[in-house]
This record gives structure tokens, sequence and C-alpha cells, in this order.
């Protein structure tokens, strides 16, 4: 097995329902948190973590992905053609020239296992990363940079968790741990299960979009029944696979907005706007001046 996660996956063929009808026709991974679609963010730390091929699994209302990280031709002539050299480089440079993006369509929404499982011939024999682009995560480093310097240390398959708090256990895969730490923020796993009720949650630790895993986990999800919602779950083929190799809980340092949910969303939106070079001053003012009227 190579040592190095140079492949990522992004399961986008969801409906995103809760979003309507902003996703009617629109991929929910193409709102924009200010100036850059969700996706963007989540290919950016991808990279950032070395990962050289992004694998979409898409969907129906998804081609605005594909174009997005597409070359734009008639836009890039117009702003060449009007000199608008920031526009331009905006547009042009999505994503390094380095970086391939393969799509691979997921026919049916048969759940987030059977999306990850869709890429299993793109991944071959080789670990690799798998990103919810609705799960926005504003850190530095990256959260999947340190989980790959995790996974420099220690080869195994490593979950990206978050403690949570106990009544929200049905939004989540809630995973229970080993006493001591591996290493820091670093916990062997004993249990994962997906979206239990808060009386049989097995800890407060939840699993939130960040994955590393070893190929092996392909074989499980090919073999696993549906489980919660009817559905091929991602955390039911971790679960078997937990039963012949070790799998790691890295509760990441980072702040994550569950930008899936209108608040998270928001919260958000408001959290990169304060932060943006071009509006965040003017943005802070009228905030200020939102709460005086008040
Ligand atoms: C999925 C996973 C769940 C995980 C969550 C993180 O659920 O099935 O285990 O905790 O993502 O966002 P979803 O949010 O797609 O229902």
């Amino acid at each position: 097995m190579k040592k190095k996660v140079t492949k990522a996956v992004f399961p986008v063929a969801g409906l995103g329902t809760r979003f309507l009808p902003a996703t009617k026709a629109n991929a929910k991974e193409m709102l924009p948190i200010v100036d850059k679609p969700l996706i963007q963010y989540a290919a950016e730390e991808a990279v950032a973590a070395g990962i050289t091929e992004l694998i979409f699994v898409t969907g129906r209302t998804k081609r605005s992905i594909e174009d997005h990280f597409d070359k734009a031709y008639e836009l890039e002539s117009e702003l060449a053609i009007a000199g608008k050299v920031d526009l331009l480089e905006q547009a042009r440079d999505v994503l390094p020239r380095e970086v391939t993006c393969i799509y691979v369509r997921q026919a049916q929404a048969l759940g987030l296992g059977h999306a990850v499982l869709c890429a299993r011939s793109l991944i071959g024999d080789e670990a690799f990363a798998v990103l919810l682009a609705d799960d926005l995560i504003d850190a530095q480093p990256f959260a999947l940079q340190q989980m790959t310097q995790r996974f420099d240390m220690f080869p195994v398959s490593i979950l990206g968790v978050e403690r949570i708090a106990r009544e929200d256990s049905r939004k989540y895969g809630v995973v229970s741990v080993h006493a001591g730490a591996v290493a820091e923020r670093l916990y062997r796993m004993q249990g994962i299960v997906e979206k239990p009720e808060p009386a049989q949650a097995p800890s407060d630790l939840g699993v939130v979009g960040r994955y590393i895993l070893t190929p092996r986990v392909f074989d499980h999800l090919a073999a696993i029944q549906p489980g919660a919602g009817g559905e091929i779950q991602l955390t039911d083929g971790i679960a078997a696979l937990m039963k012949e190799e070790a799998v790691m809980a890295y509760e990441f340092e980072g702040t994550r907005y569950d930008c899936g949910s209108k608040l998270g969303y928001l919260k958000a939106t408001l959290s990169y706007a304060l932060k943006h070079p071009e509006v965040g001053q003017d943005f802070a003012a009228y905030l200020r001046q939102m709460a005086l009227l008040r």
C-alpha cells in the first residue's frame, strides 16, 4: 500500500433538501460562503494536504460542480480582453495545474457508504481521504492536513471527530475510544454507531466529514446491508473494518460549521465574511451599527 494519501473522494450526489428551493436545480455544494462555493473550500483543503486526484461522486443537478473546476473559456477571454487581471486569476486558478478532477456518477442515492464505493475502481489499493463539503472546517493547518500528518506516523484509517452535544447524537456517527491517547488528540477506536438515540450514544465524540480510510473498507462496503435510514452507511463499513484493523479517531483543532443546516451555514457566512480581506471591515462596522439600532 502506498504511504502517502494522494486521492480524495467528495461525495456530492446528495439532494440538499434542507436548502430548497435554492438546491432545486443547483448543487448544495455550490452554495457560496461569501464568494467561494463550499466544494472549493473542501478541494483547497484536500490539495493543501497533498491530494492530487479529486474524485467527485456526483448525481443529477450537479453539473455546476464539473463546470466550476473546468476551464471557462468565454469568461476568461472576456476578462482578458477587458484587462481584469485579478478577476481572471480568480476564475482561472481554482485549482493548481497538477491536480486532476475525476467525476463518477452515483446513479441512485443509496447512502454515503454506497457513494464512497462508487470510487473503488479509481482508488485501487491505497489509502484515500473522504471529505464532506458541507462540513466546513476553519483551521490552520486544515483538518485534513492535521490528519495526514497523523497518518504519516500511524498508517491506519483515521476519522475526524469533535465533541457534540448529547442530544445531537441523532445527526452523527458516534464513536467510542479506548482510554488514553495514542498521540496528541489521537485515540484508538472501540466502536462506532450511526445516528444513535442520545441514550444509546457510546460517547460525545461525533464523526465530522473528514476521513482517511484504508482500501480494505471497500470490501466491507460491498458486503454490508442497508443500515440507518435504509442506506448503505459508511459508518457500518468502518464498524466492519474495525474488526480486522485498528481505526483511529482524531479530535481535530479548528472550528467546524455544519453548512448542511441553515443555521450552520449562516454562522459560517458571518464568520468568513468578518475575515474577508475585501468586505470584512465594512461588514463588521455594519454589524456594530445593526446592534446599536436595536
Ligand atoms: C454523515 C455520516 C455521519 C457523520 C456526518 C458528518 O451523515 O453518515 O456518520 O457524522 O456525515 O457530517 P449526514 O450528515 O450525511 O447525514
